[in-house]
């Protein structure tokens, strides 16, 4: 069986390191134990978060490829690295939101915690000196960000993520509140990157709404180990 190993470092992101591989067409995603908010304005580790993440990912990801939404994952290969496929990432995060909060409560002033029917879908651009801006397909398109296809086949995917994720956590107790991905192209097709952990979704529990995310981190809540760890158990990833 072959052994991948790391050799270059690729980029080292606010939470994640990747890194080149044996394989061109392979990837290691090293999820670190740091935490950040705020564009970079607020960052602290946490120690065992990059092992809680990387599983919590793997276990999703698996999962979503189940259902028929293509991703980069590949096997585990260590506590806080996965192999995943070299994608050619489109900048472009895609966010649907169940619920209000956050900075749709900012940004348009509807009550925090409202249900949102139908869900709410956005683009941002990934561009941390621009703050990622909200964007529409007008922007993607002419700005040559992706093509009408792939903004086409992004909907598609975010949204069956989201029926099927909303009733995974439902299932253990808690609401997908909203959440981001992020795709890329892997030899002429759409996939799934990057990562689904509470990182970058939001979980609240159905009966007390507490906050089981990083929100926690970001209002200063305190408890968020304690947090994933209690989400990853629920779902049935920790033992
Ligand atoms: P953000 O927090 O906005 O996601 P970041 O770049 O700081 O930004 P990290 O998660 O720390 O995020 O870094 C991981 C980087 O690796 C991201 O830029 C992501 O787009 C990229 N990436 C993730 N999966 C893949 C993949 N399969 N192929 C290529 N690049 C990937
Ligand atoms: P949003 O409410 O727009 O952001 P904020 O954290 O500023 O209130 O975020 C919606 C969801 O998408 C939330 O679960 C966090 C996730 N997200 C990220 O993880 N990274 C991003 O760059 C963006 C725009 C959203």
């Amino acid at each position: 069986m072959m052994e991948y190993t790391k050799q270059i470092k690729l980029y080292s992101g606010k939470a994640k390191t990747v890194y080149t591989t044996n394989d061109s067409k392979l990837l290691i995603l090293h999820f670190r134990d740091d935490t950040s908010a705020f564009d970079g304005g607020k960052t602290e580790q946490f120690s065992k978060k990059g092992e809680i993440n990387n599983k919590f990912n793997a276990f999703i990801m698996e999962k979503l490829d189940q259902v028929g939404i293509p991703t980069h994952f590949e096997k585990l290969i260590g506590p806080q690295e996965s192999l995943v496929k070299n994608l050619e990432m489109l900048p472009i995060e895609c966010v649907v939101r169940n619920i209000a909060t956050g900075s749709l409560c900012r940004r348009l002033g509807v009550q925090d915690g409202e249900d949102l029917e139908p869900p709410i879908f956005e683009f941002f651009l990934k561009n941390d000196t621009l703050h990622d801006p909200m964007i529409n397909e007008y922007h993607i398109e002419t700005f040559g960000w992706a093509t009408k296809n792939q903004v086409e086949q992004m909907k598609i995917y975010t949204f069956r993520v989201n029926d099927f994720l909303k009733k995974l956590f439902l299932d253990a107790g808690l609401l997908l509140v909203d959440y981001k991905l992020e795709f890329g192209d892997y030899q002429g097709q759409l996939i799934l990157g990057d990562e689904f952990t509470p990182d970058g979704c939001r979980l609240w529990d159905i009966e007390t709404r507490k906050k089981l995310d990083k929100d926690r981190f970001r209002h200063g809540l305190g408890g968020l180990i304690e947090a994933y760890e209690e989400v990853a158990r629920r779902i049935g990833t920790l033992l």
